[in-house]
């Protein structure tokens, strides 16, 4: 499932695929290639002036953003340089529409890239919006191995809604114990907890100009020295942890694209004084509403919009802190700058704390404020053919804390399922389908017994071609 790291050979192999790309595209539109060569390793990094090995893209982390238009094929010609671990990169939100293969779930859909080998995903980003790319083989999205895919329209169609700029967010957390380490703990008898994330980080990039702006720590609250020592001061000579600055031109407005790749925290983002307009949630534009801060869990995507229409000669805050969990972690910062007060001027004011951890109401409320837009919405059947239920919940097995969904907790066959269901190899996972819901009867939210213990599976749900399933 591999192919060759030749680049010659590859050129080549990309023109041949040139003619069947027209024929499916053989509408007006034309269809452009968007071509990535990539290679993934492990480098030091202090990305909050915690030095520590950080899986890069190209010597960077987060990786480079993919650029798209609807309607392109992407072609991440990927090299695995690891040395001594497997690599497989997931994209996020992109249908994969006939392209299964280059889903990037490891076990799932492909066999991981060995290390010193190159594999090249192709799909076809057929939506439009804001996507996320991370890595799918054990813990190597927490430990830096991330990007974000942005996908336009077509040339001559405009979005339901005006902007000057783009800009691009990534939010996550970052721990200071390697991946490893924290893999080592959460699976051992006892369990050991990874604990609450050293920071929290916004990333983000001005999309015109591919400009990596840094991240954004509040610095004082970072003790910790670029070779790792606890210095007891933020060390503001190294450029690789100042905090990033997102810069805006007064008056302009700006969509800021929003993602969010956090191991462990939900989060909530706002920028001091500033109201937002949520237009996009995952791919789909959405009725514009008016937030104060945006609840986002990992995973999301949103799309806000926002007006640079304060007092211009300071400087604000943009902030993200921890909700749904008791945060141990510091705000995480970034610099809301008006252009053209220096960069790193610190707003006069005291960053923002954020709701109460605690306060369900309002993410609720947000999460009931989102309907799809008038005029983007594909009629949604009305009937499903079939009801699947699936609960969460955290179990034993074998004396080891497992999630699980209906009691079942999921281990990966030695064949991935694409390739056992494509060759008919009946072998490779158990055939017996795992139930469509749980113990209705027995199952109390409300008095939960305690970590239940619960089976390893490696079975599927199949599902009929073309049914509708809820
Ligand atoms: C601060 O960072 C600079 C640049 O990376 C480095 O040369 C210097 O040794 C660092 N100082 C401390 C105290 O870590
Ligand atoms: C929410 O958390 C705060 C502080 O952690 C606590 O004082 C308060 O009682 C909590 N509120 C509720 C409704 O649990
Ligand atoms: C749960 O599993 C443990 C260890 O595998 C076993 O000792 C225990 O009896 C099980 N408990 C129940 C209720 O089945
Ligand atoms: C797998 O089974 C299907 C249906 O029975 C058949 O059409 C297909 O040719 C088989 N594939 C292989 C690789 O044997
Ligand atoms: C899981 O299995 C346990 C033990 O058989 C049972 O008590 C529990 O209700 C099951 N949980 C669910 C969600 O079905
Ligand atoms: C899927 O089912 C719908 C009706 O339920 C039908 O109109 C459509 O042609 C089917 N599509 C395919 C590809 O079979």
């Amino acid at each position: 499932m591999t192919e060759p790291a030749e680049s010659k050979g590859y050129f080549v192999r990309l023109l041949a695929l040139f003619p069947l790309i027209c024929l499916i595209n053989f509408s007006s539109v034309e269809a452009r290639t968007v071509y990535h060569k990539w290679e993934v390793k492990y480098e030091y990094k202090s990305p909050d002036c915690y030095k520590k090995l950080v899986i890069t893209i190209n010597g960077r982390s987060p990786g480079p953003t993919i650029f798209a238009q609807q309607g392109d094929t992407v072609f991440v010609e990927l090299k695995n340089s690891l040395w001594t671990e497997n690599v497989a990169v997931h994209w996020h939100g992109i249908r994969q529409l006939g392209t299964p293969w280059s889903d990037g779930a490891e076990g799932v859909t492909q066999c991981p890239i060995l290390p010193g080998e190159t594999f090249i995903y192709r799909f076809v980003v057929d939506r439009a919006g804001t996507y996320l790319y991370h890595g799918h083989y054990g813990m190597q999205r927490a430990a830096g191995l991330y990007g974000s895919i942005i996908v336009s329209l077509p040339e001559g169609v405009s979005e339901p809604f005006s902007y000057d700029y783009d800009q691009n967010i990534i939010l996550n957390d970052w721990y200071h114990a390697s991946t490893n380490e924290q893999a080592a703990g959460l699976s051992a008898i006892p369990f050991v907890f990874v604990g609450e994330p050293q920071v929290n980080s916004i990333k983000s990039k001005l999309i015109s100009a591919l400009i990596c702006l840094e991240l954004a720590i509040k610095c004082s609250t970072v003790p910790w020295a670029a070779d790792g020592s606890a210095a007891g001061v933020c060390n503001t000579t190294n450029l690789e942890c100042s905090p990033s600055s997102l810069t805006v031109v007064p008056g302009k407005t700006y969509r800021l694209r929003i993602g969010s790749l956090t191991s462990l925290s939900a989060l909530t983002f706002e920028i001091e004084g500033h109201d937002m307009t949520v237009v996009e949630a995952d791919g789909n534009y959405v009725e514009p509403f008016a937030i104060r801060n945006l609840y986002i869990y990992s995973g999301e995507t949103y799309s806000v919009l926002v007006k640079a229409d304060q007092e211009s000669s300071r400087n604000y805050w943009a902030t993200i802190n921890v909700v749904a969990r008791n945060p141990a972690t510091p705000t995480g910062l970034a610099i809301f700058n008006y252009y053209p007060n220096h960069p790193q001027k610190q707003p006069p004011t005291a960053p923002a704390t954020g709701p109460l951890w605690n306060d369900t109401a309002s993410r609720l409320a947000q999460s009931l404020a989102f309907r799809a837009r008038q005029g983007f919405i594909n009629k949604p059947p009305v009937t499903a053919d079939r009801v699947i239920v699936l609960l969460n919940t955290q179990n034993k097995i074998d004396g080891h804390f497992k999630w699980s969904l209906n009691n079942l907790s999921l281990i990966l066959p030695q064949t991935p399922y694409l390739v056992a269901l494509k060759e008919n190899l009946t072998g490779a996972f158990a055939q017996d389908p795992p139930p469509d819901g749980y113990d209705f009867a027995n199952y109390d939210i409300h008095s939960l017994a305690e970590n239940v213990n619960a089976t390893s599976s490696n079975r599927i749900y199949r599902l009929r071609f073309n049914s509708t399933v809820c």
